[in-house]
């Protein structure tokens, strides 16, 4: 049984058995107190060593880290803060940890337990972001099978850079003049597996929008590679992306999507992590009172959410933005380090505004220049923008990133060569607009960016298990 399912049983000094770590150790041989986390909770449950029961060499190996059976009575506590504990009658040592375990009953810095990442499960902050991380994992998939969208696994290794944007990890590499060649002269794929230059993929929307226009409604939630070299609170070179792909959506449609989407997933985290969430605003407010004034929060991190799901989100065009920005004035009438004019890609700093010190809540972005976006979006009439969408949170930044897509052949193929994309390796996408194309709509999630916002972990190499990061793969 898990401790989780142990702690909310009656006690009526039935028999149980308790499994996992040892937290903290407390008291004399006589007497000790010993609490136990097997990680199904973030609460522990102590078991009550007499020194009559469990021999003296026995509990000697008891220390925190350590990795413990106890069998015995489970009673009422007449201690605070837990309802049960349990009254040891035997102890049994699967692991024992020494001194040297770097964690200890005492606060640990994130920094330090980033270089911990092996062991940093079994803190009580880990423990629970991970938790939460897979409370949402699970509503993702809820939401989208609740509205008939079909989960599409699109492939890791590809040929094609879908953002273009040429941040791709390299898998194999080709030189058609030197690929080694079998007796017959056609290539040898036991000496080049692909004889293609292939990548990590970043993105699935390219094959999602193939699904799409045959199942309809599809979501992939992969993991996904930029080679980008950011060292930011924001960005990993491996994380996970949702991407939603509908057939006879449009931009609206898109946007609403996306709206409900966050809400959903935000929701079920909220009723499903209560005790991790509020373990987590404990967390959240001390950090919150050692930041400087102007960088702290004035909500718990509960009532953060709670905002966030029971608000519209703001909806305003890049060019409404634009205008906001040029007639804002920054905190202490400073100007952006970054000068505003239509046309520039929005940078971090312009984000917050609009987000943090403008709107005050979530604000999705629309109809951005299309020079600044990837070559796939549909193209408005007004020549100058795209239908892209940009949904845009307080203390994140870009959450998501999505479109309504170019459904005609024509105009994707003219985007494509002023953009100077190669046709040859893209011709099955281009077969969607030849046969059978309609209009569609999808969009991306950071799913490491949606679990921070969730968590309030302030840096994105703490709520994904293995961060990776330049130089950073140890892990
Ligand atoms: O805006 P992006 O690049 O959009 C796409 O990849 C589209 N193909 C998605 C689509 O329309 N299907 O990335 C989407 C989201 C971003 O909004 C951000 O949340 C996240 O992915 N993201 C990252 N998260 C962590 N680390 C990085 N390096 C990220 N780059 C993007
Ligand atoms: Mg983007």
């Amino acid at each position: 049984m898990q401790i989780k399912e142990i702690l909310a049983l009656n006690p009526e000094e039935q028999q149980i058995e308790v499994k996992g770590w040892v937290r903290t150790k407390r008291g004399q041989s006589a007497l000790s107190f010993v609490s136990i986390n097997d990680g199904s909770t973030i609460n522990n449950i102590q078991a009550v060593m007499d020194g009559e029961k469990i021999p003296e060499e026995l509990m000697k190996k008891v220390s925190c880290g350590a990795c413990v059976a106890v069998k015995g009575k489970l009673v009422a506590s007449a201690g605070s803060g837990q309802n049960v504990e349990v009254l040891a009658e035997e102890l049994i040592i699967y692991g024992e940890a020494d001194e040297s375990f770097p964690i200890q009953p005492k606060k640990h810095s994130l920094e330090f337990l980033r270089e911990k990442a092996h062991l940093r499960f079994r803190t009580s902050t880990f423990s629970a972001v991970f938790r939460i991380r897979h409370a949402l994992s699970y509503a993702v998939h809820q939401f989208y099978h609740e509205r008939g969208f079909f989960n599409l696994h699109t492939p890791i290794i590809t040929a094609s850079d879908a953002e273009g944007a040429g941040e791709m990890f390299r898998v194999s590499t080709f030189e058609p003049n030197k690929a080694p060649l079998t007796e017959d002269g056609e290539v040898d794929f036991k000496e080049d597996f692909f004889a293609r230059e292939t990548s990590l993929t970043v993105s699935g929307q390219l094959e999602g929008e193939l699904g799409a226009m045959a199942l309809s409604k599809i979501y992939t939630f992969g993991p996904t590679f930029r080679a980008e070299n950011s060292n930011t609170t924001r960005h990993l070179a491996e994380f996970w992306m949702i991407e939603p792909e509908v057939a006879f959506n449009d931009l609206k449609d898109n946007m609403n999507l996306a709206e409900e989407f966050i809400k959903y997933v935000i929701n079920a985290a909220i009723k499903n992590c209560q005790e991790d969430l509020a373990f987590l605003d404990t967390r959240f407010q001390n950090e919150n009172k050692t930041k400087p004034q102007l960088e702290r929060s004035e909500h718990t991190l509960l009532e953060k959410l709670d905002f966030v799901i029971e608000n519209d989100f703001a909806r305003i065009t890049y060019t409404e933005a634009i205008d906001i920005l040029l007639a804002s004035k920054p905190h202490k009438k400073k100007k952006f380090k970054f000068p505003v004019e239509w046309g520039i890609d929005l940078q971090s700093e312009h984000e917050r505004y609009l987000v943090e010190k403008h709107f005050k809540k979530p604000v999705i972005l629309t109809d951005y220049p299309k020079e600044i976006k990837a070559f796939y979006m549909k193209q408005n009439d007004d020549g100058k923008t795209v239908a892209a969408m940009d949904v845009l949170f307080p203390g994140i930044g870009e959450m998501i990133g999505g479109s309504q897509r170019e459904e005609s052949l024509t105009k994707l193929k003219t985007r494509m060569a002023e953009m100077e994309i190669d046709e040859e390796n893209l011709w099955w996408y281009l077969d969607t607009r030849k046969f059978g194309t309609a209009p569609h709509s999808g969009f991306g999630l950071g799913f490491e960016r949606l679990v921070q916002f969730v968590t309030g972990m302030g840096n994105i190499r703490d709520v994904i298990p293995f961060p990776r990061t330049p130089g950073n793969v140890e892990f």
